[in-house]
């Protein structure tokens, strides 16, 4: 297949991406859009230039100009335009179901209310469903840079918002920094909302060791994992992983943007689904990394050279490990 056939082919494949922060789907041309409507100085010249600083050596250092990149928004239009803006994106790549995470504390640290975040964010899916024919929940993500009293602050902040949103607030995550954040850091928290009933997902294994993605699963009881590229470090969690087919959600084009991959073609992505792991294809923070969720499908096909079972395997795990 040439690179348009390849294209259309996985399109068509009916797909949920699980694996979305939607403050990483702030184009840089939406940033200076959104800085000049709400007089928010930015310290770059033009989008070409805020475009050029996008070369990260690693996490930490993608993660330092996303939260800055984020404090452009501040009204419940900004976060539902985003919103809006990026579930156009997903339906065009033939997405029909997305779980889309937020940082809730990103936004109300600089004073955004929560009630703002959770307006935006929830009628722009609701229209997305009505006019778009796709489906979506929200990831309420806690940043793991911070403790875990914050993060139960933010929770009970939130809560009362709960009936309001109880179509599509379904799930707690954990996002930010991961070395020197192990997963034990918010064993209390995340048991609390599991007595709660959401749903738990944990980034785990990105940078961070194996160890990390057996405590997530452990101590945070996480039903799905975000990234686990490096779970293969550890062969009892291999076989565990695919013994109760724990999702997990690899992002390729972030992992190469972020240098935990040197080059596409040594992914593990191939070999962690010969290996019957149930993996997805997502696309983490498609404005930073250089592609949304068809071009991750695309570059890692030819990358890697999977077949198109793989790629029909792909999607279908995707569709299974939806909430
Ligand atoms: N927040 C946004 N993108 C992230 C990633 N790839 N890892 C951890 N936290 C994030
Ligand atoms: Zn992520």
């Amino acid at each position: 297949m040439n690179t348009q056939e390849l294209r259309s082919f996985i399109r068509d494949l009916p797909k949920a991406e699980l694996h979305l922060h939607i403050e990483g789907t702030l184009e840089a041309d939406m940033i200076f859009a959104l800085a000049e409507r709400n007089k928010v100085r930015l310290p770059y010249a033009d989008i070409e230039s805020l475009n050029r600083a996008y070369q990260f050596t690693d996490l930490q250092s993608f993660l330092d100009l996303y939260y800055a990149g984020a404090a452009v928004l501040q009204t419940e239009q900004d976060f539902h335009d985003m919103t809006w803006a990026y579930l156009q994106r997903a339906a065009a790549d033939g997405v029909v179901h997305a779980e889309i995470m937020f940082d809730p504390q990103t936004h109300t640290s600089r004073g955004v209310a929560i009630e703002t975040v959770f307006a935006g964010l929830a009628s722009a899916m609701r229209q997305g469903h009505k006019e778009l024919g796709i489906s979506s929940s929200l990831i309420f993500s806690f940043l793991r840079h911070l403790s875990e009293a914050e993060a139960f602050a933010t929770l009970e902040q939130a809560l009362p918002l709960r009936g309001q949103y109880d179509d599509l607030w379904l799930s707690v995550g954990l996002d930010s920094s991961e070395n020197g954040n192990p997963p034990e850091k918010f064993q209390k928290v995340f048991a609390h909302c599991k007595e709660l009933g959401f749903r738990r997902v944990a980034h785990a294994g990105e940078e961070g060791p194996a160890s990390y993605v057996r405590d997530a699963l452990d101590l945070l009881q996480a039903e799905r994992i975000d990234h686990g590229v490096r779970s293969e470090e550890d062969p009892i969690l291999m076989q565990r992983l695919r013994q109760e087919q724990i999702p997990l959600t690899v992002c390729p084009l972030s992992n190469l943007k972020l240098c935990v991959v040197p080059d596409l073609k040594q992914h593990n992505l191939k070999r962690l689904l010969e290996q019957g792991l149930c993996v997805t294809v997502n696309s983490d923070d498609p404005a930073y990394f250089g592609g949304y969720i068809l071009d991750n499908y695309v570059a890692t096909a030819q990358a890697l050279g999977l077949s198109k079972e793989q790629l029909v395997q792909l999607a279908a795990n995707s569709m299974a490990a939806r909430f």
